[in-house]
């Protein structure tokens, strides 16, 4: 008799109450060639799942029926034929992007076709991947602290790591802005790396804990709107930085450009700004520094960025809060009013 598990649906992208709860049965089929059931056992909410669940641009719309969750972390459960990376009880985090090489770094139409929007996400008791794109889980963490890596934590590894010849390194000054989810896991590579980390917030409450995992200096980008020069002189001879993990678009930019120093890198991952603001591009020609956009990142980077948080003992920090899998919607509420710190999970299990 094939097993019934619960999960939650997408009925169409359009709003949150679209999404639906409800149990599902195990294909009466055997899994196809590659295929492994995964039993989940955590998943973490991510911005772009609260874009696609509300579907307000043609890239965030979701097909019909689909399983929402762009993160998760599980055990296997059982392999289909020709699976040969995996056996039943190891620990996975599947990669949003399916059928793809190892080095491919997707572009917008990769992720558009990838987890919890084109195909099957996390948000499950029991989910089916590709073997080929399951990573294995690090070690050194829990199920809730590994279900974070695949889509916030893999954009900031690539956004100081990814770019050859650029890693950051000890003695490196790095700037990230504001406590969402690529923020912090940029705050706790870029320490865990040796770098001097320089952060932001809107909300003093969080200037502690943000200090607690090792950022030097807090500047509230709300009271200070001139934050990206604030930040810029706090660098050695007022140099500027490194890197910077750009997470506002139109919202930061700017600022980044005035705190990026000559070579430097801003990485353009997030659009958290609400589009009202002009981005002056030429500031990049004028700062002399590279500004690249960053989508995700390879199955090969997050095979790396595992092992580094191994070696490491990274321990990625979590909200206070976190949901069960029947009480996801809170999670997708808790996210949309931004009262969350770093991630937000749902513990499946
Ligand atoms: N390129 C990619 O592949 C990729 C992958 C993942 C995410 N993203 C994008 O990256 C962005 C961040 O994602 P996330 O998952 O970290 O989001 P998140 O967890 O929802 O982050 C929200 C936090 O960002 C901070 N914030 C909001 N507006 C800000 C502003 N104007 N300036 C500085 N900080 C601001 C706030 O922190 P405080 O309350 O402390 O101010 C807020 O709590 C989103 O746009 C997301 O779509 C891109």
């Amino acid at each position: 008799m094939p097993e019934k598990y619960m999960t939650w649906t997408l009925q169409s992208s359009g709003a949150t109450e679209n999404l639906q709860y409800g149990e599902a049965t195990q294909s009466s089929t055997a899994l196809g060639s590659g295929e492994v059931r995964v039993s989940m056992h955590a998943a973490s909410l991510n911005y772009r799942d609260l874009v696609i669940a509300k579907g307000s641009l043609p890239v965030t719309q979701a097909t019909p029926n689909t399983v929402p969750g762009s993160d998760g972390a599980g055990v296997v459960h059982s392999v289909g034929a020709n699976v040969t990376c995996f056996k039943v009880g190891d620990k996975v985090l599947p990669h949003m992007v399916q059928g793809v090489a190892n080095d491919f770094l997707p572009r917008l139409d990769a992720i558009s076709g990838g987890l919890g929007q084109a195909v099957d996400g996390t948000l499950c008791e029991e989910g089916v991947y590709p073997a080929e794109s399951l990573v294995r889980m690090p070690i050194n963490m829990s199920y809730a602290q590994a279900a974070t890596l695949g889509c916030s934590g893999l954009t900031a590894w690539n956004a100081l790591m990814g770019l050859r010849g650029r890693a950051v390194q000890a003695g490196d000054f790095v700037l990230v802005q504001g406590t969402g989810g690529v923020s912090i896991a940029a705050l706790q590579f870029a320490k865990a790396a040796g770098a001097t980390v320089v952060a932001t917030t809107g909300k003093d409450v969080n200037v502690a804990r943000l200090q607690q995992l090792g950022a030097a200096h807090v500047i509230n980008y709300k009271t200070d709107p001139t934050w990206g020069e604030t930040a810029r002189k706090l660098t050695p001879d007022g140099r500027g930085f490194d890197h910077i993990v750009d997470v506002g678009a139109d919202a930061t930019m700017n600022q980044s450009l005035k705190a990026v120093r000559t070579d430097g890198v801003v990485s353009l991952v997030g659009v958290l700004g609400d589009g009202l603001n002009k981005i002056d591009i030429m500031s990049a020609l004028w700062s002399v520094c590279v500004v690249r956009g960053v989508l995700l990142g390879s199955k090969d980077m997050f095979r790396e960025m595992v092992a580094f948080c191994e070696d490491k003992n990274v321990q990625p920090a979590l909200d206070d809060v976190s949901f069960s899998l029947a009480d996801a919607k809170g999670a997708y509420e808790r996210l949309e009013k931004q009262q969350h710190f770093s991630k937000v999970v749902i513990q499946i299990r």
